[in-house]
């Protein structure tokens, strides 16, 4: 177990770098009166999500600081207050202390999640599990959950509702996941039940809550529901391309963890769909492994580089991304709406 205080800390990037490289440098420096408005929206969120995470057992204030220290991309909190300024309103102010509870939901159950994926590295250092052992990490994990419902509670009951019903989802994600590890014969449908539960779910309810939150019109909340949910298909394609083929460096967690742990991704699928009979079978037979070595990783890396399935791949996250900027029809045209539009198209190509 490697301790917390002794691993090398990643210097994290400002708000302003990530909400720049979020957004794309075009759309940084075409949007530049946008980006401080952003950074304060998310620097007070932020505020927000740290004022609940202390304990009286320090064992666990410091478990849970470490969880959201390297706070990640928050990409979640960062929609949501695109979105509620996108419904035309001033200040992010009413929507502070739910975007914490969304970010630390997500960040739980990546707690959550690494220790499933025996994952050693997370946002460019060691995972919970890792840093804090298994024990101290579940119970980590369950005590960012209560501390997203305190803050969830400042809002009205189908406000709660939505954030329990999101966490819901995620779990059933994770088992449905967890059903057909290491059975490449799973198919895509499975893939997209468990993409839409554990990853899109989740996107879908913080910006259902928030229109609601903005007393927005129905179709407004269902346009920024469905936006959500195909930005959380995108974003989860990539996700999973990234695993094969991203930098372990930028993304802060290393490569082929779907492999490894016989996760079937629509990466793997549609490699293996596309191979010979004879290659067919070798990759099936290497997924299959329970402990893979280095050899086998780089192997079934090979032969999904020889079927092109990155490409194809590729073309269905955008094409989520096409129905996420589709689905923002019913919202009015502004500077805030296309923003939204960019967060969706970088949803599909982001690197990090
Ligand atoms: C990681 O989410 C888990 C997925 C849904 C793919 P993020 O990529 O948003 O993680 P952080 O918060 O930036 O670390
Ligand atoms: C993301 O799953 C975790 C949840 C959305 C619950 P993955 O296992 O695909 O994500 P990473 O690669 O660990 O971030
Ligand atoms: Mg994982």
């Amino acid at each position: 177990m490697t301790s917390p205080t002794s691993a090398s800390e990643p210097v994290e990037p400002s708000l302003e770098a990530l909400v720049s490289q979020t957004l794309g440098t075009a759309t940084a420096s075409e949007l530049a009166e946008l980006l401080p408005v952003l950074v304060r929206d998310l620097s007070d969120i932020d505020w927000r999500l740290q004022q609940v995470l202390g304990s009286t057992y320090t064992q666990l204030t410091e478990a849970a600081r470490y969880a959201c220290s390297t706070g990640g991309k928050r990409v979640r909190p960062l929609l949501m207050a695109v979105a509620l300024r996108a419904l035309g309103a001033e200040s992010t102010r009413p929507i502070h202390s739910l975007a914490a509870a969304f970010q630390l939901i997500h960040t739980a159950t990546l707690v959550h999640d690494d220790v499933i994926d025996h994952a050693e590295t997370r946002r460019g250092r060691p995972s919970m599990p890792r840093a804090f052992g298994v024990p101290l990490a579940i119970v980590s994990g369950d005590y960012l959950f209560v501390r997203a419902f305190e803050l969830a509670a400042e809002y009205p009951k189908s406000i709660i509702l939505r954030c329990g019903e999101s966490c819901a989802d995620l779990v059933e994600g994770e088992v449905l996941q967890e059903s057909c590890r290491f059975d490449l014969s799973t198919g895509r449908e499975h893939y997209f039940r468990v993409v839409e539960r554990k990853t899109a779910a989740i996107i879908a309810a913080a910006l259902g809550s928030v229109a609601e939150i903005a007393e927005a019109t129905p179709p407004r909340i269902d346009a920024l529901q469905a936006y959500g949910r195909a930005l959380g298909i995108a974003f989860q394609i990539r996700d999973d391309l990234l695993d094969v083929y991203g930098d372990p460096d930028l993304l802060g967690k290393p490569l082929f963890t779907d492999f490894r742990e016989g996760n079937p991704t629509v990466v793997s699928l549609e490699a293996y769909l596309r191979l010979d009979p004879r290659r067919m079978a070798e990759f099936e037979t290497l997924f299959q492994l329970r402990r893979k070595r280095t050899k086998h990783l780089l192997r079934l890396k090979e032969l999904t580089d020889s079927t092109g399935a990155a490409e194809v791949v590729a073309a269905e996250a955008a094409q989520w991304a096409d129905r996420a900027v589709q689905a923002l029809e019913p919202v009015p045209p502004s500077p805030y709406r296309h923003l939204l539009e960019r967060l969706a198209r970088g949803a599909a190509e982001r690197r990090f």
